[in-house]
């Protein structure tokens, strides 16, 4: 059923599993009862995903909040359960069979108070092996979403720079948040060559802390061009289609 190439439970176990790269991915389980105790128990939020997921589709926030009680968040949703095992079974009613992940939550720093991550693009030009960054966008969740998909959550596009400057991170070194994302999105880029050694895109969703630390959060083969089609500057688009060519 489907591919690995959108597998994102086996391109997690791949990246996790080389050393230089494990520190960026946040820790990842198939969802089960037992994985979703013990992660919303460690972490205290959550975020539960389909392992075959795309644009946002069924992305589920869970947070504890105390007194036994669990916040879900799901599209523009908000529901409150008791009790984690509860919680579980209701989102398991919810999901049925569906292979689902369950990952740690990392909390993004915001824009006007919503959070916001990025969709780094890397690419290598034909009989190439030098990978480079060619366009980086910040995506802020529209109001009400966890997921930060442009068309499903209605939210705003950024470059990178002058997002960072609007955020709730512009005290950061904008040039050292810019190298440390380039450093791990390539890094990935050229990992996953292993992988698909003849593949020549990647768009990695890459989310930071409020201190700067990055993670991957997922690595993407087909990425969309509608990211940088949408912005009013069209140079990081025009870049992308050449080294398309290229
Ligand atoms: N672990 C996480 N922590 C914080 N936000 C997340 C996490 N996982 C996903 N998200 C949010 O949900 C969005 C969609 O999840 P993602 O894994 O990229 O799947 P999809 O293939 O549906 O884009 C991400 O772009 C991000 O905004
Ligand atoms: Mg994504």
């Amino acid at each position: 059923m489907g591919s690995v190439t959108r597998n994102k439970w086996y391109k997690y176990v791949f990246l996790k599993r080389y050393g230089p790269l494990a520190r960026y991915l946040p820790k990842t389980r198939m969802m089960s009862l037992h994985s979703f105790r013990a992660l919303l128990g460690k972490y205290g939020h959550v975020i539960v995903k389909p392992v075959w997921g795309s644009r946002g589709r069924g992305v589920i926030q869970v947070s504890k909040l105390g007194h036994h009680k669990y916040g879900i968040h799901y599209e523009n949703r908000q529901k409150v359960k008791r009790g984690k095992k509860n919680t579980y079974r209701y989102l398991r009613k919810k999901i049925g069979s569906t292979p689902y992940m369950v990952q740690k939550r990392i909390t993004r720093p915001t824009i006007d108070n919503r959070p916001f991550d990025m969709r780094v693009i890397v690419q290598r030009k034909r009989h190439s092996s030098h990978w480079v960054v060619t366009g980086k966008v910040i995506k802020v969740a529209g109001k009400g979403y966890i997921v930060s998909n442009n068309t499903r959550s209605k939210g705003q596009l950024h470059k990178f720079k002058s997002g960072i400057r609007k955020s709730s991170i512009r005290h950061l070194s904008v040039s050292d948040l810019e190298s440390k994302i380039d450093k791990v999105s390539i890094r990935s880029a050229k990992r996953l060559g292993a992988l698909f050694p003849h593949h020549r895109i990647y768009g990695m969703d890459i989310a930071t802390n409020q201190k700067g630390r990055v993670a991957i959060i997922e690595t993407n083969l087909y990425p969309a061009m509608s990211h940088f089609r949408k912005l009013n500057d069209r140079e990081l688009y025009n870049r992308i289609m050449s080294y398309k060519r290229g």
